[in-house]
């Protein structure tokens, strides 16, 4: 009796280490889901119309022409990306620098969006 309570015991024992073991698994992969939700943010490219919707209407406005304070019509800029990029990040006379507010990816990102304006109005 004592031995069958002893192969009982192991029994629960090996199912109970099985269990841990695939719980262990389960567990390290939840990890790789949990840090990979949190990794596509600073990956993933910032959204360009939205960064423009928010800091540059202001002044260029909703498509670029209002030409607040002196601003420049965007829609005729012939200014390439890198200049457009350059112009942002440092500012030019009453155009404020973004360099310090914005990712660099973020500047290249709104740099890449103005070049749309226009296009399609
Ligand atoms: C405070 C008002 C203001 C805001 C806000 C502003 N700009 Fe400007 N922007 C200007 C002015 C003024 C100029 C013209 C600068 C000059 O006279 O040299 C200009 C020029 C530019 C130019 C150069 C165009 C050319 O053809 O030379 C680009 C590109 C530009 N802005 C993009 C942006 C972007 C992108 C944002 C948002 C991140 C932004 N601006 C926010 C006022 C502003």
């Amino acid at each position: 009796m004592k031995k069958l309570l002893f192969f009982a015991a192991l029994a629960i024992f090996v199912v109970a280490c099985g269990g841990p073991e695939s719980g262990t698994d389960s567990e390290s992969s939840e990890t790789t889901a949990s840090t990979t939700p949190a990794a596509p943010p600073p990956a993933a490219a910032p959204d360009g119309e939205k960064i423009y919707k928010t800091n540059c209407i202001a002044c260029h406005g909703l498509y670029g022409d209002m030409g607040a304070s002196g601003a420049f019509n965007l829609q005729e800029s012939e200014l390439t990306v890198d200049q457009r990029v350059e112009v942002i990040t440092n500012g030019r006379n009453a155009m404020a620098a973004w360099g310090s507010l914005l990712k660099p990816e973020e500047i290249k990102a709104v740099a890449e969006y103005t070049m749309t304006l226009g296009k399609d109005q």
